[in-house]
């Protein structure tokens, strides 16, 4: 490893370790601007974007940071040509089968959220492999949001209690947030406290609406694929200059 290799996997010294985000969110947006700009297809877009991903959750890992959760599919993603969807179906289920033994070795617990049932039988195998065996794993919690709708979270949520109402379990006065919160697929992992979105698009797009409540936030313009370890580090500096009141004065 180079002099500069080991430097960027060292908390840069204007960080606060003290004052890091728990979590932190990604809407990795803007892989099908960037291929446009390359003059490419969009698809090469989303396999920059894999690469991405893997140097900013190994970042979190070298910096700290405990728990990562990305966006990969939205519930409304379906809607683009099939041909993207076959490709990102078909890149998610690779990318997974490759990079199991890495994640064991880097002790990443990595868990999906959404709803999988829908996503094709042989990705499903790889989800379900993936969550089993990293299920151990400490270093950090690695979430991914595949065909993920913040809606249908919380619709799903309300399905579940109400059954547990219907038979008896619990009362409706015994329903409030933490119970509700117990019920969202993210019941695992603590709300993120930072949520990033690349592409400069000012939106949350259906992205965990309930668990943003008190998140900050931080847009760029930079397309996913450029969005790397400076990138990041620009997003956390800004991130320990909010003054965080939840309400207070
Ligand atoms: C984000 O990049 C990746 C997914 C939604 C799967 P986009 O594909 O949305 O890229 P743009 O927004 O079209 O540039
Ligand atoms: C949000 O990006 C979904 C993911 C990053 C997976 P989109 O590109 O789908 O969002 P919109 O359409 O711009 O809102
Ligand atoms: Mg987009």
């Amino acid at each position: 490893m180079t002099a500069k290799q080991t430097a960027l996997r060292e908390l840069p010294a204007d960080l606060n370790r003290e004052r890091l985000p728990k979590h932190v969110a990604v809407i990795m947006d803007g892989n099908g601007r960037w291929a446009k700009r390359q003059g490419l297809p969009r698809i090469l877009g989303h396999r920059r974007g894999v690469d991405t991903l893997k140097d900013i959750l190994r970042c979190c890992k070298d910096w700290g940071i405990k728990a990562l959760t990305a966006y990969a599919f939205s519930t409304e993603n379906w809607g683009r040509p099939l041909e993207e969807v076959d490709f990102l179906m078909t890149l998610f289920e690779r990318v997974l089968r490759q990079e199991l033994r890495e994640m064991m070795e880097e002790d990443v617990q990595i868990h999906f959220v959404g709803n999988l049932n829908a996503l094709p039988r042989s990705l499903q195998t790889e989800i379900n492999r993936s969550m089993e065996e990293t299920y151990d794993n400490k270093g950090i919690q690695f979430t991914v949001a595949t065909n993920y709708g913040g809606r249908q979270e919380i619709v799903d949520a309300c399905r579940a209690i109400a059954t547990q109402v219907q038979q008896g379990v619990i009362q409706p006065d015994q329903i409030d947030e933490s119970l509700f919160a117990r019920h969202l697929y993210t019941s695992r992992v603590c709300d993120p406290d930072l949520l990033i979105r690349t592409s400069g698009e000012m939106r949350i797009s259906n992205f965990l609406l309930w668990q943003v409540a008190y998140a900050e936030l931080y847009i760029t313009d930079t397309l996913w694929p450029d969005f790397d370890r400076t990138e990041f580090h620009r997003a956390l500096c800004a991130y320990q200059q909010r003054d965080r009141r939840f309400g207070r004065v």
